[in-house]
């Protein structure tokens, strides 16, 4: 009998992760997979230009769950999964990351005794006040195969006693990044600039902001702009649709400014702008990760470590949503040691489709 594997996702970061390991999974014929996508990104340039672009099988379902508060979203998603998890009686239920979708996910399948992969399994922020570290956690703990993405995620697993049912793998978004960096050219940008009114810069800094802490107040995405008005290039700022109106009201009342805000971007188009840019000020856990591949600077706009593994040489810094903060970290030079990749060699998909025909509790 071949093993029927449902995967959730919702999100923007999950799209990019599950393509890899859908085409392993595809190369391998092991398993069933359809994919359930819950409706939390929903905006074309949020979720299908990702479905299209990384070549990701259409989901069965679409359920269409999108805003609200956490509880709502979740609680929402945890409904419609019931019934689609009911209906489809999948073997084994595949998360990744630490968004609603994954939490919703993670209690249905547990609630009906399907077993639960989580990729990305054991990242830990240590802050109970930033939402995904709740996720992360429940999820952890109700999961039956946790795949950690570093030796410091597999710690984390073993010190909360899952160490039994815990493997490292490495990380996906590092195979996405090696697969398709070759892809992510100059052709590609074009449709990024379409509507703006200015050219791609030669020289730029790359900006990305969509936390709740950094984007829900005019306070905190004020300070980043200051920083970004005394740099000596551009800022390309594809911007997140929850920070759109207030990024657009503040840009505009300033007399001039550094930052050039488009649209939310392609992951290809994102790719290139990480790989190029003399830096990278994010407050996203991927963008943490891809800068560290590229090895390009990175000033990371939250008050807490996600990735420590990015943190060493100071080749990631934390900072403040305030202009002294961000210039301080920016000014301090990195240090890269080629022999350090905690992030695994570019195969975290076949380990993970290895690990979930091996030790998953499927078949
Ligand atoms: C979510 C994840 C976060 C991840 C981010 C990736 C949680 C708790 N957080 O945050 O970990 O870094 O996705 O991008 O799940 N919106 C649109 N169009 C869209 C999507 C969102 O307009 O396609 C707007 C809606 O008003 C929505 C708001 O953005 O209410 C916030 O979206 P939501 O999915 O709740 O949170 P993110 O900030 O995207
Ligand atoms: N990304 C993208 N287009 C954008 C901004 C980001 O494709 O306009 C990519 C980015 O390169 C990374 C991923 O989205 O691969 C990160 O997702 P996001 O920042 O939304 O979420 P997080 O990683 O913080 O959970």
């Amino acid at each position: 009998m071949t093993c029927k594997l449902m995967t959730v996702v919702g999100a923007r970061p999950q799209f990019i992760k599950a393509a890899v390991v859908s085409h392993e999974i595809a190369r391998t014929g092991a398993l069933e997979e359809i994919i359930v996508h819950t409706g939390q990104h929903y905006d074309e340039n949020m979720s299908q230009a990702f479905f299209n672009e990384l070549d990701i099988p259409k989901p069965k379902v679409n359920l269409g769950v999108s805003g609200g508060s956490h509880a709502e979203m979740t609680a929402a998603m945890l409904v419609e999964l019931e019934g689609v998890m009911l209906e489809e009686r999948p073997h084994v239920v595949l998360l990744y990351g630490d968004t609603n979708s994954t939490l919703a996910g993670a209690l249905a399948a547990a609630k009906l005794h399907i077993p639960i992969v989580h990729v990305e399994a054991g990242a830990r922020t240590r802050s109970m006040t930033n939402p995904e570290e709740v996720n992360r956690i429940c999820t952890d703990h109700v999961s039956s195969l946790l795949l950690a993405c570093t030796p410091a995620s597999l710690d984390n697993l073993m010190s909360e006693g899952l160490g039994a049912i815990s493997w490292f793998v490495g990380d996906p978004m590092l195979d996405a990044f090696m697969e398709y960096r070759a892809l992510a050219s100059v052709p590609v940008m074009a449709s990024v600039f379409d509507g703006s009114a200015v050219a791609m810069p030669e020289r730029y800094y790359y900006l990305t902001c969509h936390r709740e802490e950094n984007t829900g107040s005019d306070e905190a995405l004020s300070g980043v702009f200051d920083a970004a008005e005394v740099l000596d290039a551009p800022v390309v700022f594809p911007v997140h649709p929850r920070v759109r109106q207030r990024a657009l009201s503040l840009l505009r009342a300033r007399k001039r400014t550094n930052v050039i805000m488009v649209d939310p971007v392609g992951y290809l188009e994102s790719i290139y702008l990480v790989d190029h840019a003399q830096q990278v000020i994010t407050d996203s856990g991927g963008l943490q990760r891809e800068a560290f591949f590229a090895q390009v600077k990175c000033t990371t706009l939250l008050d807490f470590e996600v990735w420590p593994e990015t943190m060493v040489g100071n080749r990631n810094i934390l900072a403040k949503p305030e202009k002294a903060s961000i210039l301080l970290a920016m000014e301090k030079r990195q240090e890269i040691d080629e022999s350090y990749q905690p992030f695994g060699a570019g195969d975290a998909s076949a380990r993970i489709v290895q690990a979930i025909m091996q030790h998953g509790k499927v078949g």
